[in-house]
């Protein structure tokens, strides 16, 4: 199917496939929406599909394009050759003015490099976060890099971002520093005295117990960092009474077989299915501290004055710490245990720690990203 181009407008197709990408995408697809001057064309690769869903939803985004390439246990090569084969014809057929790409999955790095060989500009959303080690996170700091090289417009959500970038050679009227987009979406749906709809959710005593949120999925924690993480909770929730673990579980099996394996139906630790955005982040809004690995959570959290630990070795995100509000702690279990522990134990330095601040953006990012592909491709 083609999208017949309205009246001389700019065509500007939006890809993502993935939960994180789409949550960033989302303002942008909405901004683009109100814009007259642009043709928007919105094309999933779906290498998520129940976790992609559940955002499309939530932001009411009705893709035009479907390549619906997800397939369980999917390899690297697998997404990136499906999602390359889709994408060519949908380019092809529908010759957009501008690709945009967001973040750093495979989905972006096809994305970019199927936009490259039709000689489309592209554009990269959140362009220029770097760890500095091209194996973790794997393989998303290649992924991010590879496309960096094929990109027109570098969207960068901090100024460290930008000095990433200026450091490998990208000239600076390449780059353009906007916030990140998460922040808009985060905007969007937390909300005082929020209530979830939901039994277990509703039932935790969030004044009285301390509400740990958890996440992990990093395909360099799965198996021993990741048993680790877990084991290091369940020593926390055993040594404290009034601690509370809620876990909504990433769907790779890989993670759910040690989650399971560790934490064998603790009455205090809560393994639950993905919740959708909404829920997810006033949960975190309402929780005491939160422990991850993900990407997106180190972005949200300080945004929402919680302390959160980042279990991993790198981050890409230096701007949180700089803050004051996360901290890398690694995957070392007794670490963990320790830095959790202080957080529980010690008010002056949890409040410290539980500040909001907004290193990330203030909630406009989407409308400054469409504000610059107004004037550049016009
Ligand atoms: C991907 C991204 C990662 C991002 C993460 C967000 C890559 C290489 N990795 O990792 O950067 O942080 O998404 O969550 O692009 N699954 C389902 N249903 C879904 C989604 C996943 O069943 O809706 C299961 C499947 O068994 C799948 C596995 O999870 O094989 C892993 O999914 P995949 O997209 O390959 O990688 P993620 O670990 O999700
Ligand atoms: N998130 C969600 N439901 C969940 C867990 C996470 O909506 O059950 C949101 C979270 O608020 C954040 C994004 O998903 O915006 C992070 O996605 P993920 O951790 O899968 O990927 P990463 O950010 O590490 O790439």
């Amino acid at each position: 199917m083609k999208i017949e181009n309205r009246g001389g407008k700019m065509k500007v197709m939006t890809v993502f496939g993935t939960r994180p990408e789409a949550i960033k995408m989302a303002p942008i697809v909405k901004a683009m929406e109100k814009e007259e001057r642009i043709e928007n064309i919105v094309c999933v690769t779906a290498q998520h599909r129940q976790m992609l869903d559940q955002v499309l939803n939530i932001f009411d985004i009705e893709p035009d394009f479907d390549l619906n390439i997800f397939k369980p246990g999917q390899t690297l090569t697998e997404i990136t050759t499906k999602a390359l084969e889709g994408l060519e014809k949908v380019i092809i057929e529908n010759k957009p003015d501008l690709l945009l790409v967001q973040g750093d999955t495979t989905t972006v790095f096809a994305g970019a490099l199927a936009a490259f060989y039709q000689k489309v500009k592209i554009g990269h959303v959140e362009a220029g976060l770097r760890s500095g080690n091209l194996y973790s996170p794997y393989p998303e700091e290649a992924n991010r890099k590879l496309t960096g090289i094929l990109t027109d417009f570098h969207f960068a959500p901090t100024e460290k971002n930008r000095e990433n970038l200026l450091k490998e050679g990208y000239p600076d009227e390449k780059i353009f520093i906007t916030g990140n987009t998460v922040i808009d979406a985060l905007f969007h749906v937390v909300k005082d005295k929020y209530i979830f709809n939901d039994e277990l959710l509703d039932s935790i005593d969030f004044e009285n117990r301390k509400v740990i949120l958890m996440t992990s999925h990093r395909r360099e924690n799965i198996g021993k960092p990741m048993e680790n993480i877990f084991t290091a909770i369940k020593r926390i929730v055993e040594a404290h009474e009034d601690v509370e673990v809620v876990f909504p579980i990433h769907l790779n099996p890989k993670v759910r077989d040690i989650a399971y394996k560790v934490f064998d139906n603790h009455p205090r630790i809560h393994l639950v299915e993905p919740l959708n955005y909404e829920p997810f982040t006033n949960l975190m809004a309402k929780s005491y501290l939160v422990v991850t690995d993900s990407g997106g959570l180190q972005e949200e959290a300080p945004s929402l004055g919680k302390p959160v630990l980042v279990v991993r070795e790198e981050t890409e995100r230096p701007e949180g710490i700089v803050a004051g509000t996360a901290k890398l702690v690694g995957t070392n279990e007794e670490k963990i245990y320790k830095e959790i522990n202080m957080l529980l134990n010690e008010k002056e330095k949890y409040l410290k720690m539980s500040n909001a601040v907004n290193p990330y953006g203030d909630g406009k990012a989407a409308e400054k990203i469409v504000d610059i592909i107004l004037q550049k491709l016009d």
